[in-house]
């Protein structure tokens, strides 16, 4: 079918989500919100632009992301402002502006704003839900949220989820770690590529990012971080490890993996779906900010948290083909009217108030036309109203998904519908 010419369309890396998706999205955040609430988080909701200097001094003047993506733009009073690229450095902001009682536990829902090259999981806009914790730099924490979030990717389905893992150090560790990985690159720089051999001085540890051919193979000969830690940062990844065990959660040491944003210390993770294509497989990534704070202009405050995609969440699901009714909310009834009196008005807003996700037809369209309405919906059952039924203060009620309807419906008085639906619904 050739499509439709529209004036304006969502902009390049951006979509518009609608029923039935949209329906999986809400499933989504309301497993996620659960999650969150059971683990003692509530919701944050920060603007969704800041003052540059947050993203610059948050996520870090050489990550990609503020180097090649960010949405910068001045407003009518000249200030300069950003979309959010992510979410951890705006609730900091917020941490150290409202000085909230510590450990601070809050979660999101929030689009994120990068201009990547668009393809299958990499958008413009994407969706984050994700948690931060301020406050404590007790390794208990660390496990905590990282079983947050396995907890979560099992709710939602998903099975083939791993976990990495790796130490980012603190200052000390790694300002040594960064000279020894320095003098690795200055003798292999010829052999890097062709990014990261101009600009690997300005921070090296960004190489390790990089997933060209010429620098993983550089870096797989180089020095790795977790060897280099300092006692503290060692005895803190140990313990993370061993909290993960003692809950039954498998990771996978990683030693590359030190994640986009300069904020990062100590420990780091990324959940990889092995259903999703290698370049777009992290469904969620995270770890400890300990220094965060501080770059916002705010007293010492240890941090972690992580993020996950909706979007990639979602196509995880897809190519691992978990059946969406896990996540879908259906309706419970649909009213058909055929007398346009208010009756059905009365009967829809009963039902609603009772608790029933009810929908109804209008324009008092024939019977025909509101069955299909009906069967599209995905409601399991249909109230019908029609003269008769009027006329004898009843209510016919259809089970949708019964082939043989007209053997299986029954007339109940309007007195008894919300018991008798109720009972239909458990069945
Ligand atoms: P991130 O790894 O950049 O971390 O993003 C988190 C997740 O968002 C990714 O694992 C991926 O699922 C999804 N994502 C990122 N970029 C895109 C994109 N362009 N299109 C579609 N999905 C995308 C953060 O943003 C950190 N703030 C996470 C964090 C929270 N660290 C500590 N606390």
């Amino acid at each position: 079918m050739s499509e439709a010419v529209v004036p304006f369309k969502a902009p390049v890396g951006t979509h518009d989500v609608l029923a039935p998706t949209s329906a999986l999205w809400e499933g989504l955040v309301a497993i996620f919100a659960q999650s969150a609430y059971r683990y003692g988080f509530s919701l944050v909701m920060t603007p969704l632009f800041e003052d540059v200097g947050v993203f610059l001094r948050g996520i870090g003047e050489q990550s990609d992301v503020f180097r090649k993506e960010m949405y910068v733009f001045e407003d009518r009073g000249e200030r300069r402002y950003a979309l959010r690229p992510e979410g951890t450095a705006s609730v900091v902001r917020a941490f150290i502006q409202h000085q909230p009682t510590t450990p601070w536990k809050a979660w999101y829902v929030t689009p994120a704003f990068r201009y990547e090259r668009p393809q299958a999981g990499r958008y413009r806009q994407h969706y984050q839900l994700g948690v931060e914790v301020l406050g404590t730099d007790d390794p208990a924490v660390d496990v905590e949220v990282i079983a947050l979030a396995s907890g979560f990717y099992q709710a939602i389905g998903l099975r083939k989820v791993r976990l990495l893992i790796n130490s980012m150090g603190h200052d000390v560790c790694r300002g040594a770690y960064v000279t020894l990985l320095s003098a690795h690159f200055k003798v292999n720089e010829t052999q890097l590529c062709d990014e990261h051999r101009e600009i690997w001085r300005e921070n090296p540890l960004r190489v390790l990012d990089c997933k060209r051919d010429p620098c993983v193979e550089v870096t797989s000969r180089g020095p790795m971080l977790i060897d280099h830690l300092c006692d503290d940062c060692r005895a803190h990844f140990d313990k993370v490890i061993k909290g993960l065990v003692s809950l039954g959660i498998d990771s996978t040491l990683s030693p590359r993996l030190v994640r986009g944003f300069d904020y990062y210390t100590r420990t780091t993770f990324e959940f990889v779906a092995d259903a999703l294509d290698g370049a777009q497989n992290a469904i969620g990534g995270g770890g400890r900010y300990d220094k965060l704070a501080e770059e916002l202009g705010g007293k010492p405050t240890s941090g972690i948290g992580f993020g996950s995609g909706v979007e990639r969440l979602l196509l995880a699901r897809a190519a691992e083909k978990v059946d969406d009714e896990l996540l879908r909310r259906s309706l419970d009834l649909f009213v058909i009217d055929t007398t346009g009196d208010d009756a059905a008005t009365v009967l829809v807003e009963q039902l609603r108030v009772a608790g029933f996700a009810t929908d109804r037809a209008y324009d008092q369209r024939s019977m025909k036309a509101q069955m299909k309405v009906a069967d599209k919906s995905g409601a399991r059952l249909a109230l019908l109203l029609g003269p008769d039924e009027i006329a004898a203060g009843e209510v016919t009620i259809r089970d949708l998904r019964s082939k043989d309807f007209e053997q299986t419906q029954q007339r109940v008085a309007l007195s008894e519908i919300v018991s008798t639906v109720a009972n239909l619904l458990t069945k």
